[in-house]
């Protein structure tokens, strides 16, 4: 896990984040063991922003993978930081309910947690079979 936590801590250096001051580092660990790890990305035009959880994602993929295997998203905020509900929504496109995901503070307090405990109901695949 230090690997992860590391690598949270050290691409949340690189957040743009100058319209919320609040840079956010996300790490993603995949199946196969591989680390990946993304920032916000603000913009201007606000809503075009884009959250770390997604820059890892992206990254993830752009590798050629596609399973996640564990989680870590660290903040400077007062309590461990929790993915928004977009985010969640990404998160579990790749990775099933037991995913453990650590979220973090900077000063290095940790909450454990699992993607289905942060997305009970999630939409899946299962709701596109139209047949019914
Ligand atoms: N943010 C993330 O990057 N991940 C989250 O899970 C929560 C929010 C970003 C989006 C925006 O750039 C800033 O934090 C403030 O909302």
């Amino acid at each position: 896990m230090t690997d992860l936590k590391s690598a949270a801590i050290a691409v949340r250096e690189n957040a743009h984040a100058p319209y919320s001051n609040f840079q956010v580092g996300a790490a993603l660990r995949t199946a196969s063991g591989a680390v990946f790890a993304g920032c916000n990305v603000e913009n201007v035009a606000y809503p075009q922003g884009t959250c770390a959880e997604a820059g890892a994602i992206a990254a993830m993929v752009a590798a050629g993978e596609r399973e996640i295997a564990e989680v870590y998203v660290v903040a400077g905020s007062p309590m461990p930081v929790t993915p928004c509900g977009g985010c969640r929504q990404k998160l579990a496109e790749f990775g099933g309910g037991d995913v453990p995901v650590t979220m973090a503070t900077v000063a290095g307090v940790e909450q454990r947690t699992t993607l289905g405990e942060l997305l009970p109901g999630a939409f899946s695949q299962a709701f596109l079979d139209t047949d019914a």
